[in-house]
């Protein structure tokens, strides 16, 4: 039997970073409608503790679960790496973080079992990406960094090529690499793809970058197709909800998906 379900998918992030989840999305996924949530009167969660997160994080389950989504995907790296070490989850939809596809992925991509992540600093003390991986494989030597600069860089859009503040900042950082010999490098929070340029530079073309993004959205495919609940519909409709301001939001987010938003987004404070 062929069952389709034209209720949306729900993306969370802490801020605008998430927008790489639904820019994937939009593009495999072209018939399916997203509510997205951007928690930019709150970011960034990425200094915060457990608690203050699992919080933010159930209020964002139930307002989804309201707007009765099929799925709930955690785009942000530090809310994901939070609800796979206290075992949150959604009432009833179907749930993925970012964690677990990008740890698969670069399982999957990982020749000399040498492999970086990079994250908040909530996220690298979590300690959820390395234990993923080790749980899969004990054999793979994982090297985490926190970059704390980052996420500022891009939420106030300095992620334009050959911007030199961001330049540095990823090169100052990403030194600590340099006698690591890794060969795979996670980008595990949602707002470092926006910089993948300046990253990749920087680690040179042995180091293959994995983008929780992508790897997100392919999961999530792969988990509709599994349950039947693809969407049918002609035209998929988005909606976005930001708990701070609307202008600052509707500038960055335009830019980075390439399509209008403004006309879709509305407030919504805890
Ligand atoms: N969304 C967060 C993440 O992916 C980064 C921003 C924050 O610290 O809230 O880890």
């Amino acid at each position: 039997m062929f069952i389709m379900d034209n209720r949306a998918i729900g993306v969370f992030d802490s801020g605008l970073g998430g927008l790489t989840v639904v820019k994937e999305l939009q593009k495999i996924l072209p018939k399916e409608s997203i509510i997205y949530f951007g928690d930019t009167g709150r970011v960034p969660y990425g200094s915060k503790s457990d608690a203050t997160i699992s919080k933010y994080v159930s209020e964002i389950f139930g307002f989804l679960s309201e707007k009765n989504v099929k799925a709930v995907v955690s785009a942000c790296g530090t809310a994901s790496s939070v609800i796979m070490k206290q075992n949150l989850l959604p009432k009833e939809e179907l749930f993925t973080g970012v964690v677990v596809p990008a740890c698969l992925a670069a399982l999957e991509k990982t020749k000399n079992r040498r492999i970086g992540i990079i994250g908040t600093k909530a996220t690298v003390n979590s300690g959820a990406y390395a234990e993923f991986i080790n749980r899969m494989a004990d054999d793979v030597e994982v090297f985490s960094l926190a970059c704390p600069l980052f996420v500022p860089l891009v939420e106030n859009g300095m992620f334009d090529e050959g911007n030199e503040i961001t330049s540095l900042s990823v090169k100052q950082y990403l030194s600590y690499f340099k006698d690591k010999n890794i060969d795979t490098l996670i980008l595990g929070c949602t707002h470092y793809p926006l910089l993948s340029s300046f990253i990749s530079k920087e680690m040179g073309d042995g180091v293959t970058l994995i983008d929780s993004g992508k790897e997100t959205a392919n999961l999530i495919k792969k988990m509709l197709e599994k349950n039947d609940m693809l969407s049918e519909e002609a035209e998929a409709s988005y909606e976005y909800y930001v708990s701070d301001s609307i202008e600052d939001f509707s500038e960055n987010g335009e830019r980075f998906l390439g399509r209008k938003i403004k006309e879709n987004l509305y407030k919504k404070v805890f």
